[in-house]
């Protein structure tokens, strides 16, 4: 961790040079994030109706909650307007729309004082998405989308930028995972048996930092920082989107976050789509990634039948 900037105005390289290097980089909100947070406030609302997403965890069973956002979730991802105001706001913030390459948007409820904590709510324990077959060159993008504070947070732990944390991605399989985990996540209410990678030592949490931002803002950061949910105890459900980006040229060089204790097989680098068309990853750079995938893996995760299987 080298330092945390402030509407940075640096090229695009530059500072995904420095996000591989260890810095977070918070945005002020402008107006092609509010669009797509606006957006994204309306889909939750109307799902919710008539109740308000914010405290509707209050007024409904466990269950009924899932049942609103088991479908909102796919619905808000694979929206055409979605998939367009992200691209808009990727243009808007700089970033080469011929080699940038971009994930589904993910959107995330978290809900207050423990009442889901499993499956679509997952509150996520300290990892780094590269325990989690992320390439060590991706960018996470995080929105709230109300106003949150430091207690509906994301929790970075800088200690463990350069420091190894014992954990067990090697047991991590990203084809397995999409063939069983991410499939199951409605199933989960009230716990979450889904095998992800966790720590197998104590973390060095402290100390740690919980960036607060108004709806709009971004907070922009290497997939290899070591981050959680904090625990919501605000009384409110935290919702916000989340965004991952992989840039060509770093993947092609080679660049990114230094490895240094991350060791899943496979490779999440098929699920992001160029920013200008969305044309797939070229074969040749996701091969240089790739770790092969066992019998009845699966390379991509598509929510129905439409799942490549790998044959055995
Ligand atoms: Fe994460």
């Amino acid at each position: 961790m080298s330092a945390i900037h402030l509407d940075p105005a640096l090229p695009p390289d530059e500072l995904r040079a420095r996000l591989h290097a260890g810095a977070l980089v918070v945005l002020s909100p402008r107006p092609s994030t509010t669009a797509l947070c606006a957006w994204a406030r309306e889909m939750i609302a109307q799902a919710f109706d008539p109740l308000d997403p914010l405290t509707a965890q209050h007024h409904l069973p466990v269950e009924g909650f899932v049942e609103v956002c088991a479908p909102l979730k796919p619905r808000f991802i694979h929206h055409a307007r979605t998939r367009s105001l992200l691209r808009e706001m990727m243009a808007d913030l700089g970033l080469d729309p011929t080699t940038t390459y971009l994930d589904v948007p993910r959107l995330r409820m978290v809900t207050s004082d423990g009442y889901l904590t499993s499956g679509v709510g997952y509150a996520h324990h300290p990892h780094r998405d590269t325990w989690y077959s992320a390439p060590m060159a991706q960018l996470n993008w995080w929105l709230p989308l109300w106003e949150m504070d430091e207690a509906s947070a994301v929790a970075f732990h800088p200690r463990h930028w350069d420091r190894p944390l014992a954990n067990d991605s090697g047991g991590f399989d990203y084809y397995e995972w999409n063939a069983v985990g991410r499939a199951q996540a409605a199933k989960h209410v009230t716990s979450d048996t889904r095998k992800q990678p966790r720590p197998l030592e104590a973390a060095e949490l402290q100390p740690e930092l919980r960036p607060v931002v108004p709806p709009g803002g971004v907070v922009l950061f290497s997939g290899a920082q070591l981050h959680s949910t904090v625990p919501n105890t605000t009384g409110r459900t935290r919702f916000s989107i989340d965004v991952r980006t992989v840039d060509l040229a770093d993947l092609v060089a080679g660049r990114g976050a230094p490895n240094v204790d991350s060791s899943p097989r496979g490779t999440s680098l098929r699920d992001f789509r160029r920013m200008s068309d969305d044309a797939p990853m070229p074969d040749e750079v996701v091969a240089r990634y790739d770790t092969g995938a066992p019998p009845g893996g699966v390379l991509v995760y598509t929510p129905a039948e439409e799942a490549q299987r790998v044959s055995a």
